[in-house]
């Protein structure tokens, strides 16, 4: 197979700039791949704007033989996937460093001849060696990344909440919620997401489209979205320290209903401020919002926690970690003590019996000869899903994916691992 295909890696540029038709293709070809009708090239320039900025870097596969007559032209990468670092917040404040894994796909005709693991194999060695301890990536199939050591590691849902009379919180507000323009978002929403990010476990850093999301001047089709408003809320000294951006689906959709493209609040009051302005839409029966966290304060404030309508929790955040002694020693732990973890990884980047010695919440890992006994014994994969404190060792002990030999050490784990609140990605990539 190796012969057959060329890996070419090159970064994201905009309309204009030299290698701009190797973007172009490559855009082109991720759009293939998720079956997305819309990206004509005027989409594709927008997107590669917004790419440029991210410094993303496209890795694509490349026939290297004769394409077949009339198919398409050996320029079009038949395989690709797409990276860019951001920081991911592990907890009491702390940002890691992160590969970003996005854009993953196989044309059907080249499928399951090792194409992905090619690309995956190499680009995870890569950050490794660049200094990166952590990957992350959002997942479409279940399936597909755990054998190369991801492991899901934080969660979302859709909620529909009714607005009707039967929706009352418990909270006095404290802060004002008034209209915007949308556009003020695009100035705004960054520095206020960049609040959130520094507040809240399992955030993830925002790429450029987002302010342009919540703004409304670039929606999911490529074009600017009028239907998109937008309300801000301010707080003491009438500081802006929240925003929700909506929209109404319209009158053919009942109960009438407001959906929310992004809701982003810095302050425990701001949160609950913007949900009683969406439940004070005239008019507007249900607010549904697609990722919504699923350990909510909302569903504590409101006199009736069933207006809240979830069906379908989902994992969210995939994390792989790339450098053991790194990724540990960078956060910051609520309780002290000494955990020996023998570890498995099936790209062997980061196999080896660990010590995680922790004093005043800051930790020390060294690593042992593979004799030494551990207390548990798991996968990176598994390692990946507890470190942010949103999935519990001792289920995964229960579950067969992490073996105990010392009595309560995946209790242990737990405590130790926990973060001071509950985790939540704002940032699909
Ligand atoms: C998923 C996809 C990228 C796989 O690419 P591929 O080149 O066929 O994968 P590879 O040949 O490198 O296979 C790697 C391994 O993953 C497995 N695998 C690949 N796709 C899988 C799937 N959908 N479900 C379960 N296992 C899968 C293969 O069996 C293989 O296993 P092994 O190496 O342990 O034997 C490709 O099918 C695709 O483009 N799908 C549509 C887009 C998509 O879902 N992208 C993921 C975005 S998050």
């Amino acid at each position: 197979m190796s012969d057959d295909y060329e890996i070419r890696r090159f970064m994201a540029v905009a309309k204009g700039e030299a290698g701009y038709p190797d973007a172009e293709s490559w855009v082109k070809a991720v759009a293939f791949g998720f079956h997305d009708p819309t990206r004509t090239l005027e989409h594709v320039a927008k997107s590669l704007e917004t790419y440029s900025v991210d410094q993303r870097i496209f890795t694509g596969a490349y026939q290297t033989r004769q394409v077949a007559p009339g198919s398409l032209p050996a320029e079009v990468p038949v395989a690709t996937f797409g990276t860019l670092r951001k920081t991911l917040n592990i907890g009491f404040g702390r940002l890691l460093k992160t590969q970003l894994v996005t854009a993953v796909t196989v044309r059907t005709s080249h499928r399951r001849r090792g194409l992905l693991r090619r690309m995956m194999s190499e680009d995870l060695a890569m950050a490794k060696d660049d200094g990166v301890a952590m990957a992350a990536l959002t997942a479409s199939e279940g399936s597909i990344y755990g054998r190369f050591g991801y492991g899901v590691a934080s969660f979302e849902r859709t909620v529909k909440v009714d607005t009707t009379a039967r929706f009352r919180l418990n909270h006095q507000a404290v802060g004002a919620v008034d209209i915007a323009d949308p556009r003020v978002l695009l100035d705004l929403a960054p520095e206020v997401f960049e609040r959130v990010h520094r507040l809240t476990p399992g955030s993830i850093g925002r790429q450029e489209w987002y302010r342009q999301l919540a703004s409304g001047t670039l929606g999911r089709d490529g074009k600017e979205d009028p239907a998109v408003k937008v309300a801000l809320h301010y707080g003491p000294g009438n500081t802006v320290d929240g925003y929700v951006s909506y929209k109404f689906l319209g009158w053919d959709t009942e109960p009438y209903t407001v959906e929310v493209v992004d809701l982003v609040a810095a302050t425990n009051h701001a949160y609950l401020e913007l949900w009683q302005f969406l439940a004070a839409i005239d008019l507007v029966e249900r607010v549904t919002w697609a990722e919504a966290p699923v350990d909510d304060p909302l569903a504590w404030a409101l006199a009736d926690p069933r207006c809240i309508e979830s069906a379908d929790g989902r994992d969210m955040l995939w994390l792989r970690i790339l450098d053991i002694q790194k990724a540990l020693e960078a956060r910051r732990y609520p309780v002290d003590g000494r955990l020996v973890l023998a570890v498995h990884d099936p790209l062997g980047l980061t196999t080896g019996t660990y010590a995680l010695e922790v004093r005043a919440g800051e930790a020390a890992v060294v690593r042992l000869d593979a004799e030494e006994p551990a207390d548990l014994t798991l996968d990176v994969s598994a390692l990946s899903s507890i470190y942010l404190g949103a999935v519990c060792p001792v289920t995964l002990a229960a579950a067969g994916r992490i073996r105990e030999h010392k009595q309560g050490a995946a209790l242990q784990a737990r405590g130790m691992f926990a973060v001071e609140r509950a985790t939540h990605c704002l940032t699909h990539f």
